[in-house]
C-alpha cells in the first residue's frame, strides 16, 4: 500500500525531551501488524510535547484518528490554534517576523523582552484554559519566543512564567509557513486535550497504539528538570504512570513508553525495571541535548518499554 499519507510536518516548537533522535528506534518497535498494513486505527499520545513521533507516523502510516494530550495548557492551545486558525496565526507571525528581522541586534533584544512580558501578562491573566480565537496572538507570541529565545526551549519558572532569555540568531525562521501548513493538515481527525495523562484512559481501547513519553526522571541532581510546568513530574507521578500502564494493558492496546535510563548514572538502579517488570524493556542509544553541562550530552541509553 502507499504509505505516504502526508508530507512530513516537523514539530513546530522546539521542546525539551523532543524525540526526533529516537524515531527510528521507536518505529522499529511498532506492533508487527501496524508495520505490515501501515494502518493505525487509533493513536493516543498522553505526553504530547513537540509531537515528534505523531508527525512522523502521520506522514508514513494511515492514522485514522488521534487523541493527543498534554498537561501544559499553552502548548495544547497552540496546537488548537494551528488546527483551527492557522491562516490568521501565520498572518500575525509573518508580521512579527518582518518587523523583527528588520531590527538591529539591540532592538531585537528589546523586542524579545517586550513580547515575553506581553506573553507572561496574558498567560497569568487567563491561566491558559480553554480555547477561543483571541488566543491566536498568544500562540504567535509562544512561537516567536520559541524561535528567538536562548536554546529555543519552553521553560517556566516556579511561578509559572516563561523565563528563557534572548538568544542571538542571525535569521530566525519565526514564521515557517510551509511547516505550519503541514502541521495543520496533520492535525485533522485529531482531538487535542489539555489534561493529566490519566484522562487518556477515556480513549484507550482494543487495538489503539499508545505512545507515552513522560518527563524524565532526573538522571542526576544537576540535570533536574521540572520546567514544562510549575508543578513538575516527580517519582510518585512515575509510579502513578506505571499503575496506569498496567491498567491499560488490560485493554489489549499497544503500549509503547520511553524514559531515560537511570542505569546510566547508577548501574544498580532498578527503578524502571521494577516498575515495568514483566514487559519488554529495551535499552537504546539516544542523543539528548537539554543539559547545558557537557556531561549530560552525547550518547546515553534510553528505555523503550512495550507490552507486546
Ligand atoms: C518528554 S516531554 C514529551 C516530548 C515529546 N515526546 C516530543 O517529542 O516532543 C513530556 C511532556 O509531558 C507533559 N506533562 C508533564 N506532566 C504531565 C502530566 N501529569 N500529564 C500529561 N502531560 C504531562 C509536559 O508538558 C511535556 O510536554
Amino acid at each position: 500500500m502507499n504509505r505516504k499519507v502526508y508530507s512530513q510536518a516537523r514539530p513546530f516548537l522546539k521542546w525539551a525531551g523532543g524525540k526526533t533522535q529516537l524515531l527510528l528506534q521507536l518505529e522499529k518497535r511498532l506492533p508487527p501488524q501496524i508495520l505490515d498494513d501501515g494502518v493505525i486505527s487509533r493513536y493516543v499520545e498522553p505526553f504530547l510535547g513537540g509531537g515528534a513521533l505523531f508527525f512522523y507516523l502521520k506522514a508514513r502510516y494511515q492514522v485514522e484518528e488521534s487523541f493527543l494530550l498534554d498537561a501544559n495548557p499553552e502548548l495544547i492551545r497552540a496546537y488548537q490554534v494551528i488546527q483551527n486558525d492557522h491562516r490568521h496565526l501565520m498572518e500575525i507571525l509573518k508580521g512579527m517576523e518582518d518587523e523583527h528581522l528588520g531590527m538591529t541586534e539591540e532592538q531585537r533584544k528589546n523586542n524579545y523582552y517586550h513580547i515575553r512580558d506581553a506573553y507572561n501578562r496574558q498567560k497569568l491573566k487567563d491561566g491558559g484554559e480553554g480555547y477561543s480565537s483571541d488566543r491566536i496572538n498568544q500562540t504567535a507570541y509562544l512561537i516567536f519566543l520559541n524561535k528567538t529565545g536562548y536554546n529555543g526551549l519552553f521553560r517556566l519558572n516556579k511561578s509559572g512564567e516563561y523565563n528563557v532569555p534572548f538568544g542571538r540568531y542571525l535569521n530566525p525562521a519565526i514564521c515557517d509557513e510551509a511547516n505550519l501548513l503541514l502541521v495543520h493538515e496533520a492535525l485533522q481527525n485529531t482531538e487535542l486535550i489539555c489534561a493529566d495523562f490519566s484522562r487518556a484512559g477515556e480513549f484507550i481501547k482494543k487495538g489503539a497504539l499508545v505512545y507515552m513519553d513522560p518527563p524524565y526522571r532526573p538522571l542526576n541532581r544537576t540535570s533536574y528538570f521540572t520546567d514544562y510546568s510549575a508543578r513538575g513530574f516527580d517519582e510518585e507521578d512515575q509510579k502513578r504512570l506505571a499503575r496506569f500502564y498496567r491498567d491499560m494493558d488490560q485493554r489489549e492496546s499497544y503500549l509503547l513508553l520511553s524514559n531515560s535510563d537511570p542505569k546510566n548514572e547508577d548501574p544498580e538502579d532498578e527503578f524502571f525495571d521494577e516498575l515495568y517488570g514483566g514487559y519488554h524493556i529495551d535499552r537504546v542509544d539516544a542523543k539528548r541535548n537539554i543539559n547545558s553541562d557537557k556531561r549530560g550530552r552525547g550518547i546515553i541509553n534510553e528505555l523503550i518499554i512495550r507490552n507486546y
